[in-house]
């Protein structure tokens, strides 16, 4: 038996439906806020990535070199294809650009629950509008997603990694340092970022402001702590959340995004019920399109990870129960099998779910069907009704049947 790769899975019919209801009501939201959905390649040039992602998402990338020797890479996000989709494509477009995609990403990272190698992400971008309001409105419509999908328990951090880049750079943390120090305090490995900026020379005082100021988390009391522009745009933005209803939102100074493009407003959404992969939403403000070679846009967005996030929804206990079939046409003999097939046609030409028994099993065997495949009613087709143009039809929870005449059968079913 071939295995499939660590780390990938495979979703069965169930499992699928459930994932297609999730993704629909995301979708859904996405298009009430006025976004519109794109769609990118599932890899692109390695150097996409390499660009701005940061040491955390280069080390993961699935790189590969194809027939005609070029450095192709899986994407392991979507916030780098869709900057390049929007200078190869877009710019010229009325702005902002409001785009959300839904797919799937690769990253080679260790395994584990809510942790996967192949995943997927269902974000969004605002391209264009430089503003608090922009922000504001991606940190509104992921609530809303979040919210939709009937997610009650979470914590909403948001953040300003422009204060934390400039304090560090104040203390004497060069440019090209900045990436790997913020990847450590990203992942609290604390230790390790002292001994970075103990070798940019940073003094402890330094030091220790700098985890002073990344443990600052609390309620919108704390804005007014936070001095010049950064506080005031900070400020702004909270006001404005509170215009979109989303109240209940935390300040968290230290919110270090993984990602090396965030040059502003950083945010985080987390489910306490996942454990060590709790995080189920990342994003922020960023500068991409001017790497890419484009001109220079405000752009914030941010993406849900579907994964986890089914799995915190699987955690509270939200059920889902897969839809079934509306009818299962069974014949009752082989002289009334050819019946079944224009019968089971004639209602699915009327819209409904049907399904016709291919085995040619026995009354009581495809009965047996009809109830696995969660069948509201069963058809009977049997001699006797047809000649007077009719079956007997079976509602399968009560076991109550009755003789319809074909002429009504669909308006019966769809009743
Ligand atoms: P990210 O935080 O790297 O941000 O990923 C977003 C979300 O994807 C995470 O919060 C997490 O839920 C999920 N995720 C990440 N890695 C895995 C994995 N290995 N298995 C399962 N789920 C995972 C970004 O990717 C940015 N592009 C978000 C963004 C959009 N920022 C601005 N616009």
């Amino acid at each position: 038996m071939i295995q499939r790769p660590r780390g990938t899975r495979d979703f069965l019919p169930d499992e699928m439906e459930r994932r297609r209801h999730y993704e629909s009501l995301l979708r859904e939201t996405a298009q009430l806020y006025g976004f519109r959905e794109v769609a990118t390649p599932m890899f692109e040039n390695t150097e996409l990535f390499t660009t701005k992602s940061g040491p955390n998402i280069v080390d993961e990338i699935y790189s590969f070199q194809d027939k005609g020797g070029r450095e192709i890479s899986l994407r392991p996000e979507l916030t780098a294809p869709v900057m390049r989709m929007f200078v190869n494509e877009l710019s010229n477009a009325p702005r902002p650009l409001k785009l959300f995609y839904f797919g799937q990403c690769f990253r080679y990272e260790r395994p584990q629950s809510g942790r996967y190698r192949e995943f997927f992400q269902f974000g969004a971008e605002i391209i264009g509008a430089p503003t608090a309001e922009t922000d504001a409105e991606a940190i509104a419509l992921a609530e809303a997603m979040i919210k939709r999908l009937g997610l009650k328990n979470y914590v909403l951090r948001v953040g300003h990694i422009g204060i934390l880049r400039e304090k560090l750079s104040g203390l004497g943390v060069p440019q090209e340092g900045m990436a790997e120090l913020l990847q450590k305090l990203d992942k609290k490995l604390y230790d390790e970022a002292r001994s970075l900026m103990e070798a940019y020379d940073v003094s402890s005082e330094g030091i220790n402001a700098v985890f002073e100021f990344t443990a600052l988390s609390g309620g919108k009391d704390l804005l007014s702590r936070i001095e010049g522009e950064a506080g005031a745009y900070l400020r702004e933005l909270f006001s404005i959340l509170e215009l979109y209803g989303v109240e209940a939102v935390q300040l968290d100074l230290g919110t270090v995004r993984g990602l090396d493009y965030y040059t502003g407003v950083v945010f985080e959404v987390e489910a306490p019920s996942l454990g060590a992969e709790k995080q189920v939403c990342g994003g922020g403000s960023y500068t991409l399109s001017e790497l890419l070679g484009g001109e220079s846009v405000f752009s914030t967005g941010f993406a849900i990870g579907f994964d986890r996030i089914l799995l915190a929804l699987e955690k509270e206990g939200a059920n889902f129960s897969p839809q079934g079939l509306d009818a299962y046409v069974l014949a009752t003999a082989n002289e009334t099998r050819p019946d079944s097939f224009r019968i089971v046609t004639m209602l699915r030409k009327a819209g409904l779910r049907a399904d016709v028994d291919l085995m040619r099993r026995k009354l009581s065997k495809a009965m047996k069907q009809a109830a696995a495949s969660r069948a509201r009613y069963a058809v009977i087709v049997g001699a006797r009704d047809l000649a007077e143009n009719a079956g007997t039809v079976r509602e399968m929870s009560s076991g109550e049947q009755r003789r319809v005449s074909l002429d009504e059968l669909v308006s019966y079913l769809s009743a």
